[in-house]
């Protein structure tokens, strides 16, 4: 019965974009269908990550449900019984399990963590909480409650994968086998192949990704756009003054990018679509034709989301926190055992 499991989070303090769901949310989707008969897979929601950035906390509750909605309306199937989806607070062996690994975590590592160290210098020490210092660990944790072995993330999360690794050996080393730990960010690149490198750019500055966090919003496509909203933001995307369409990252990097989300928004080979465009020299006609795309994406994925039926999403994330607590749970009694909290045995 007990199959390799493989398991991953997405955030869901934000609207999700385009480059999201082409990104994240349909390879995601696809490995779990791809993959749920040689393993059981573990989709969730990090909802006590969500906060550990400002967020506004009278949506956030909603926002929750709304991205599982969007995974059920991308393919997500709720009948599957390989693949679970379940909110982090529902199962509270994720905090418990935090504490206990928190003190035998090194301030000093915690300190040199990349992400750490990037968005705590945008928000400033006021503003940075302990939650996002604490954020490995929960992700830690909530890796090791499950015994999972394949963990796909994208490559700002490699170092917190390793440092799941470590924090699990050291605690195996110290006490005995209490967990799994998961494999190796290079066995991961080779389970999961290689990264196609797909990250679709912001439209105002191609040169960044396009990021659920941006402000303004103008460079950025959301799920929920209004569709003829998101084909006028097409329409004023950032190019260059080439006159020419190529497919260069370096030198028109606006370009290749509308390039690229046109072969995701067809469905098609990026060959294929460079193929049909490359030398043309009418921006506008090009544009025209991905704000299109655009438009007829959103318009139908829309319809999709509008159809997903609610009290069946609700009925699966309770039914996986019910099952999966009892996962959790007992990899937690085994951590609570060999710290002395827990007496020894049954
Ligand atoms: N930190 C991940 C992100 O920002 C989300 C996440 C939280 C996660 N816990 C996880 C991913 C555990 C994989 C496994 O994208």
């Amino acid at each position: 019965m007990t199959k390799p499991v493989i398991l991953t989070g997405i955030r869901a303090n934000n609207d999700l974009t385009i480059g999201n769901y082409f990104g994240a949310i349909l390879p995601m989707i696809d490995m779990a269908n791809q993959k749920s008969e040689a393993y059981q897979i573990n989709m969730f929601i990090p909802d006590l990550h969500s906060f550990t950035t400002p967020v506004d906390h009278t949506l956030l509750y909603e926002q929750i449900l709304h991205n599982a909605r969007l995974f059920v309306a991308a393919g997500l199937p709720l009948d599957n019984d390989d693949i679970h989806l379940y909110r982090q607070s529902y199962i509270p062996a994720h905090s418990e399990l935090t504490w206990i690994l928190d003190c035998f975590t090194g301030f000093g590592e915690m300190s040199r963590m990349t992400q750490f160290k990037d968005k705590s210098g945008t928000l400033g020490a006021e503003r940075t909480s302990m939650g996002l210092f604490n954020y490995p660990v929960l992700m830690a944790a909530d890796i090791l409650l499950y015994n999972a072995k394949y963990v796909p993330v994208g490559d700002d999360q490699s170092q917190h994968i390793e440092f799941t690794r470590g924090i699990g050996e050291r605690m195996n080393n110290r006490f005995g086998d209490i967990f799994t730990l998961p494999e190796s960010v290079a066995k991961q690149h080779e389970f999961f192949g290689k990264d196609q490198g797909l990250r679709i750019k912001d439209l105002v500055d191609p040169t960044k990704k396009m990021s659920k966090s941006d402000e303004l919003g103008k460079g950025v496509i959301f799920l929920g756009d209004d569709p003829a909203v998101a084909a006028k933001k097409i329409m004023s995307a950032t190019t260059d003054d080439k006159a020419e369409i190529h497919y260069d990252k370096e030198n028109q990097p606006g370009i290749t990018n509308l390039l690229e989300i046109l072969a995701l928004l067809r469905g098609k080979d990026l060959q294929q679509t460079i193929g049909e465009f490359e030398g043309q020299t009418q921006y506008g006609e090009f544009k025209k034709t991905v704000a299109g795309e655009v438009e007829q994406f959103l318009t139908n994925f829309q319809a999709q989301l509008a159809s997903v039926d609610n009290a069946a999403i609700l009925a699966k994330l309770e039914s996986s926190e019910q099952l999966l607590s009892g996962t959790a749970n007992a990899t937690l009694l085994r951590a609570q055992q060999a710290v002395g909290l827990r007496p020894e045995g049954k």
